[in-house]
């Protein structure tokens, strides 16, 4: 039986149409809107055209956005002083700093800078601690994005072999982290694969469930799985480009060769990329709500 499609972008748009919803509600009711800053230094290509679509979407749902450009030589005071101001601001109930940044900046000094209360990406320290613990938290987007996307579909995790191939502090170890916990949707078994480990195949073709977010496109092939297993693929690489100029994306994964062998499958574009957008947007009216005591 070929592999499910797990369609992204349409548990994406449900999920949107309920935050849009409540945006349009407390708008209403308590004269509410929330609003997010993205500040993007520098021009990579791929963080403008994440940081476009987030504020597209922002306003799609009824959210107020700010985008905040600065050019690659922007020094680390002036970024943080950026930052001390949307901490200020309120109007701004949430505030993302698109990552990489460039060299020249420290970049666990700048995510330390940010209120955690207004942390939408769950990158400060004291948010990612109470993910860890497992207490009430913002939870950083691509991976609160994979478990709606797995808990949607159905797709069970309770005692299941879950391996993860990459440890960023962006997806891999809070994904790892999550899907051990013991609550509905997680309760997994987890191991974690990096550049490092010795003979990798051996344990993605344990998995019932494989997680990659390698960054290496293409890298995981039908031989790396077991028959049946559930791939979710968070890489999102640009290989080339079309006549008209788009870049030409692939994921970590060889999608064609795993539509005869795995279970389901995201694909790239339209899996997981749509729903680390929708938590953000999540995120940023559940700190309008918890800053306006609605919460
Ligand atoms: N770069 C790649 N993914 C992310 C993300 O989820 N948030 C931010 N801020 N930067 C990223």
């Amino acid at each position: 039986m070929p592999a499910t499609i797990i369609d992204g972008l349409a548990v994406a748009k449900t999920i949107r149409q309920e935050i849009a919803a409540e945006v349009a509600a407390i708008k209403e009711q308590h004269g509410l809107v929330p609003g997010l800053a993205t500040i993007l230094v520098g021009e990579d290509p791929a963080s403008q055209s994440y940081v476009a679509a987030k504020n597209k979407t922002a306003h799609t749902l009824g959210i107020h956005s700010e985008q905040m450009t600065l050019p690659a030589t922007t020094s680390e005071e002036e970024l943080l002083r950026l930052v001390e101001q949307c901490n200020r601001n309120p109007a701004i109930h949430g505030i993302l700093v698109q990552l990489p940044l460039p060299r020249h900046i420290n970049e666990a000094k700048v995510l330390s800078a940010i209120d955690p209360a207004k942390d939408v990406d769950g990158f400060h320290p004291v948010n990612a601690g109470k993910m860890m613990l497992g207490q009430h938290c913002f939870l950083p987007c691509t991976p609160n994005g994979i478990l709606e996307l797995l808990q949607r579909t159905g797709v069970e995790t309770s005692g299941a072999e879950v391996v993860v191939v990459g440890r960023s502090n962006i997806v891999g170890k809070p994904i790892a982290n999550l899907m051990l916990q013991k609550r509905p949707g997680g309760n997994a078994t987890v191991t974690i694969c990096h550049t490092r480990t010795r003979d990798m195949a051996a344990h993605t073709r344990r998995a019932d469930i494989l997680i990659v977010a390698a960054g290496v496109a293409r890298m995981i092939k039908a031989d790396h799985i077991k028959p049946g297993a559930v791939v979710i693929d968070v890489g999102i690489n640009r290989v080339g480009q079309s006549a008209t100029g788009k870049a030409v994306l692939a994921g970590d994964v060889d999608f064609d060769s795993m539509l005869g062998k795995a279970g389901a499958i995201t694909p790239v574009p339209g899996g997981v990329g749509p729903m680390t957008i929708t938590m953000l947007m999540g995120n940023t009216l559940q700190a309008a709500k918890q800053a306006a005591g609605l919460l």
